[in-house]
């Protein structure tokens, strides 16, 4: 075809507006009733949130790139105050701190960024993300009409957007941000008005500060009904279908739709099954949403002193697509990616009106958003307990209980969110001693070195007070750890020398502790998730004369959530009394005279580093002692796989590698033995306490340990270990890809890529399964099960049924072995007829290995 100059100019322009990422031109981001709009255009828009500092910087571009592979256009994130400001008018944006480059980053991968400023940021993150210092600031009360609290909110909020401006990163300007929040959930669950007249004030102050900031893009505040005008008010929940915001101008956006839920220290592993999170998605933009965003789609790590709480563990794995270490995990992605496939299939249809929302029956819905010719549809199924057939539009459709059929063209079904084509994989770990280069348990000891915390005062900066001390305002924070001792004298004649009658009784406000009695570790109590505090009754043994009683008390996370939440203390405010159960006499030391120590001289002597004159490695390594650093150096695994630490034989502590705080470790705390269930029932509304995993074992054994921290040997591992444990029973594990599976049934739709849109029939190719190898140069090299028919089971343990082809295995071997992926049909015309007038279905559980280098002959 000939075109004309002026054509082919403009032809190119168009296609270059048009291929180009957002990065590369300003783009106007404004909002109405239905939908975001950018550049004029209203937009559909999968977000997903990845904490940049629950990763590092290598990691990025990675865990991005999956998003967007897994049909994500925007990444949420919260900026996290502490980290940046750790001394006021301290800045710093270093490392996983680099805030700029993870924005970049995004936009490198062509997405969109929503950056949620907050500067409360809730997210299971130390103190919310305040930074400890603010406590301090005279006269402060936090997210209220106070004055001092506004003034470094407003300093705080307008340093990070003229940040952003500085670096062109505002769609307005030509980057990829295109929403900001302020503020986080203050209007959740009675917090606004905990704080009276003042909450409302401070909201709309909150307001008018971020728009005056002149970002260019729309801001939103997140559960906040009265958020006024232009601010969005959206939605966080496990479903938020039945969401309005506050005005008929404004789009129904959900900020925070939670694919699992956080682990705590004592606590078993909350999971969410996908077809219930699909089904929330689904719900969602069948009831006239356009945004929404999946909280978290990659949770990561908890690094250093960073987790909220109390007692949020080290891993913020959260059940997302994206695991811990960032490896795909399916079928939540892959079932994800195939319904945000198919929610796009209906995207000029859903931007262009509202739904028509009709019954068709108890519990059975469908909306229709129809104009000119484009139509789509939603078929739901709300009820928990039966599947229906439904007639719509003259034809009839199966609906599973607790599902919602897709029809992007209003008659063939694309997706239902309860049929998943994905295949399934099992990770697995494969342990691997620490050090790797000496055989016998014995010679591993010889690696460690090791030093002793002295029990209680050690520190010059020892002061002592009157009174017991809240252990926050004597901390702030710079450490875990505040000795509380005392020196106490007792006589001959007192009624405490009897070791078997007399008991000391110690109260906290928590989180945990450890008493000493003459230097010698005497009990430890803990709190929980629920309640921090903690109440002990501990015997003890006293001589005549002089006692020391050394309590360490200590913090696990501070408090993130609720009104007035920074004001919730720790440490031991008392009583604290010694007991004579024989005389019943009691004394109450609370009000005597005590010594007190921020921190260990561990920490003061910086030994996380590795780096001192004082470690000892001569003489046999002490095991199971309280108080103890450990060091040794290792070599790091072979390979990429990512890799984690198994401190299974410790107790509690924090670990560093190369000087790097991987975290605090705990893995003597296990979770209760009640409320777990293998296989949960999806159908119904989830709950965070829903479908729990892991009861009666350790909450966390393993803490990931990113690959970018190692060099291939003599890196450095120190521990500091509060209550006793063995470091040579420490292992590594690689995270690898164990069995990959897939079950699908003749009912399943085709997958949601075989959609055509042109054809009458939407799809032809019926009900296919798929299998794809996760890593590059990977090869699926043998088929461990496969049958057709009736099987039965979960990936791992699938059976046959009494229906079954006999070809099964041979078809799938022949179709799938030696290659990356394999498509087989699922169809009688694959397998033939086992059992005539029976839905059958496929299931296959395959493995993949690296593809052998091939030999050529000359
Ligand atoms: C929300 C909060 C998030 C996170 C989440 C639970 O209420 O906005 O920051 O804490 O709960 O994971």
């Amino acid at each position: 075809m000939i075109m004309r100059g002026g054509t082919t100019v403009f032809v190119l322009l168009l296609w270059w507006l048009l291929a180009a990422p957002p990065t590369s031109y300003c783009a106007n981001v404004t909002y109405d009733h239905r939908a975001l709009v950018i550049d004029g255009q209203r937009r559909v828009l999968i977000s997903g949130s990845i904490h940049y500092p629950r990763s590092t910087p290598e990691m990025w571009p990675d865990l991005v790139q999956k998003s967007k592979d897994g049909g994500l256009d925007v990444i949420e994130t919260y900026v996290f105050w502490n980290l940046h400001e750790p001394v006021r008018s301290q800045y710093d944006f270093e490392g996983r701190k680099d805030l700029v480059k993870f924005v970049k980053t995004v936009a490198d991968a062509g997405l969109y960024v929503h950056l949620r400023i907050g500067p409360y940021a809730c997210a299971e993150w130390n103190y919310g993300g305040f930074p400890v210092w603010l406590h301090f600031v005279p006269g402060i009360v936090f997210r209220t009409d106070n004055e001092p609290f506004k003034a470094e909110m407003k300093r705080f909020t307008a340093k990070i957007v003229d940040l952003m401006k500085g670096e062109k990163l505002y769609a307005s300007q030509g980057g990829p941000i295109i929403l900001s929040q302020i503020e986080n959930e203050y209007g959740n669950y009675g917090i606004e008005s905990a704080y009276g007249s003042a909450g409302k004030s401070y909201v709309n102050w909150a307001a008018n500060m971020a728009v005056s900031l002149d970002t260019g893009v729309p801001w939103v505040m997140c559960q906040q009904a009265d958020a006024p005008d232009p601010i969005i008010n959206t939605c966080n929940g496990f479903y938020c279908d039945q969401f309005k915001p506050n005005s008929n101008q404004k789009p129904k956006m959900w900020t925070e739709n939670w694919s699992g839920w956080f682990l705590s220290f004592g606590g078993a592993a909350p999971y969410r099954p996908v077809e219930d999170l699909a089904f929330s998605v689904a719900r969602f933009f069948q009831l006239g949403g356009t945004l929404q965003n999946y909280y978290m789609y990659h949770g990561g790590t908890n690094f250093g002193r960073t987790t909220g709480g109390p007692f949020i563990s080290t891993s913020y794995d959260y059940d997302a697509p994206l695991d811990e270490y960032g490896l795909i995990r399916q079928p939540k992605w892959g079932h994800l990616k195939d319904v945000h496939k198919a929610v796009k299939l209906c995207e000029a249809a859903l931007v262009a009106t509202d739904p028509t929302v009709s019954s068709l029956g108890p519990n059975l819905e469908a909306a229709v958003y129809k104009t000119g010719s484009t139509c789509a549809a939603f078929l739901a199924n709300v009820g928990t307990q039966s599947d229906a057939t439904v007639k719509f539009n003259g034809n009839s459709y199966r609906l599973p209980a607790w599902s919602v059929s897709i029809l992007p063209d209003c008659k063939n079904v694309v997706l239902n969110t309860a049929k998943i084509n994905s295949a399934t994989m099992i990770p697995s770990f494969i342990h691997q001693s620490l050090n790797s280069n000496v055989d016998s348990s014995e010679a591993i000891g010889s690696d460690w070195s090791w030093i002793n915390e002295p029990v209680g005062i050690s520190l010059d900066s020892a002061f002592v007070k009157l009174g017991l001390l809240e252990q926050i305002n004597t901390t702030a924070d710079k450490s875990d750890y505040l000795w509380y001792s005392l020196r106490t004298n007792i006589k001959g004649n007192e009624p405490f020398l009897d070791g078997s009658q007399t008991v000391l009784h110690v109260e906290s406000l928590g989180h945990a502790l450890h008493v000493f009695i003459n230097g010698k570790l005497a009990g430890s109590g803990k709190g929980n998730s629920g309640n921090a505090k903690v109440a002990l009754e501990i015997p003890i043994a006293l001589s005549a004369g002089k006692n020391t009683i050394d309590l360490l008390s200590l913090t696990v996370g501070l408090q993130n959530y609720g009104a007035f939440y920074d004001q919730t203390g720790a440490g031991i405010t008392g009583p604290v009394k010694l007991k004579s159960a024989k005389s019943g006499t009691t004394v109450d030391l609370s009000s005597q005279q005590w010594t007190y120590q921020v921190g260990l001289q561990g920490e003061e002597l910086g030994l996380s580093s590795g780096s001192s004159s004082q470690w000892v490695s001569q003489s046999t390594l002490p095991k199971n002692q309280p108080l103890t650093w450990y060091k040794t150096k290792f070599d790091a695994p072979a390979g990429n796989d990512p890799v984690a630490i198994d401190f299974t034989g410790m107790g509690k502590g924090e670990a560093w590698v190369n000087g790097q705080s991987i975290g605090r470790y705990w893995p003597v705390y296990v979770a209760s033995n009640s409320g777990c269930t293998d296989s949960c029932n999806y159908r119904g509304s989830y709950s965070s306490s829903k479908c729990l995993k892991n009861c009666g074992k350790p909450s966390q054994t393993l803490y990931h340990v990113p690959r970018s921290w190692l060099q291939s040997s003599g890196n450095t591992l120190v521990l500091f270990e509060e209550i006793g444990g063995d470091p040579t029973k420490i292992s590594f594990a690689t995270r690898q890809i164990g069995s990959l599976c897939s079950h699908v049934s003749e009912s399943h739709p085709s997958p949601v890529d075989t959609w055509d849109a042109d054809s009458t029939s939407g799809m032809k190719a019926g009900p296919l399964l798929s299998l794809e190898c996760p890593f590059p140069g990977q090869v699926i090299s043998s088929i461990k099960f496969a049958s057709f028919g009736t099987p039965h089971g979960t990936c791992g343990s699938f059976g046959h049924g009494q229906c079954s082809s006999s070809n099964a295995l041979a078809v799938v071997q022949k179709a799938c072995v030696g290659s990356k992926s394999c498509r087989v049909g699922v169809s009688i015309n694959t397998f033939g007829d086992p059992c005539k007038g029976v839905t059958k279905s496929l299931a296959v559980e395959a493995s993949c290995t690296k593809r052998h280098a091939q030999r050529i002959h000359l």
